[in-house]
């Protein structure tokens, strides 16, 4: 059996072989990342979009969050398992961030991520000293989506760059294990990542960082929709799936669903003693 990763094994990683990161909501798909050998399932809030419908991740809830990291963590994977503290369970004080990452390790989870710089300092610091491993998360953070002004590449002015590399800084030495960085310019990923003690992991971000993240969906071309240009589909499982349901849709409607072999039999004295005719079944093939 192979060992479990954990927030140590994924800190020391920091400029070894690139970390892979993807995110799964469900049992299902945490099987598919664990067989596949990946080193961390992340229990992502874009579960808020990409499972549940919503238009963006501000309507997932923390017990949204641990019905998903429970059946991620019920699939007992290899990789390591961190949840996304969502908006606004972490925001209003650090004991109340303390105590929504707690249900989130009570349901599965060995670390929870969360989004923001210096400002997160004295949550990190509290869930931290609670033994609560903490993932960061810069750049482009979607529960900022309406103070950011939409979905757009973040640090691209010299300011914002140095603010990146600021905020990465204040979260490593806050006690952050990884720090997520989100559609930045290449550029400043390869500085943050020169610059951080702690491994940083990309998305939109650029090669030169120590590890990548997608969201399992994207990659797997389960979504299908337009995608960020940092999005690289390695399989067509949606397309896969509509012409496996038309072959069944089409194979119930010519009655060719389900055969003979497919289905349950009385034994002869049973189907004898009811006076069934036998015959009557060899309609289908
Ligand atoms: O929720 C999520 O899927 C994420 C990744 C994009 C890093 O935070």
């Amino acid at each position: 059996m192979a060992q479990q990763v954990t927030a140590p094994t994924i800190r020391a990683g920091k400029g070894g072989t690139p970390l892979v990161m993807v995110t799964a909501y469900d049992a299902p798909t945490a099987r598919i990342a664990d067989d596949a050998g990946v080193d961390v399932i992340l229990v992502g809030d874009s579960v808020a979009m990409v499972v549940l419908g919503y238009e963006d991740t501000l309507q997932v809830t923390v017990a949204d969050m641990a019905h998903h990291v429970g059946a991620v963590a019920r699939a007992r994977p290899r990789a390591m398992v961190v949840a996304d503290l969502p908006w606004l369970s972490y925001h209003l004080s650090t004991d109340e961030a303390v105590r929504n990452a707690a249900v989130l390790v009570r349901a599965g989870a060995a670390a929870v991520k969360l989004e923001g710089g210096r400002a997160r300092v004295p949550v990190v610091q509290a869930l931290v000293d609670a033994q609560i491993p903490v993932m960061g998360h810069l750049g482009l953070t979607p529960q900022s989506v309406h103070a950011l002004g939409g979905y757009r590449v973040q640090g691209q002015q010299v300011d914002a760059a140095r603010a990146v590399l600021d905020d990465a800084r204040a979260l490593a030495d806050a006690g952050c294990f990884a720090i997520v960085l989100e559609c930045v310019p290449r550029e400043v990923a390869r500085l943050v990542t020169e610059e951080a003690p702690v491994p940083t992991i990309g998305i939109g971000a650029g090669p030169d960082c120590d590890g990548q993240v997608l969201v399992l969906h994207d990659l797997l071309g389960l979504e299908d929709r337009i995608a960020p240009k940092f999005v690289r589909r390695y399989g067509a499982v949606k397309a896969e799936a509509v012409a496996a349901v038309a072959d069944y849709a089409a194979d119930v409607r010519a009655r060719a669903f389900p055969s003979d072999t497919e289905s349950y039999h009385l034994s002869d004295d049973v189907a004898a003693a009811l006076g069934v005719d036998r015959s009557a079944s060899s309609r289908t093939a």
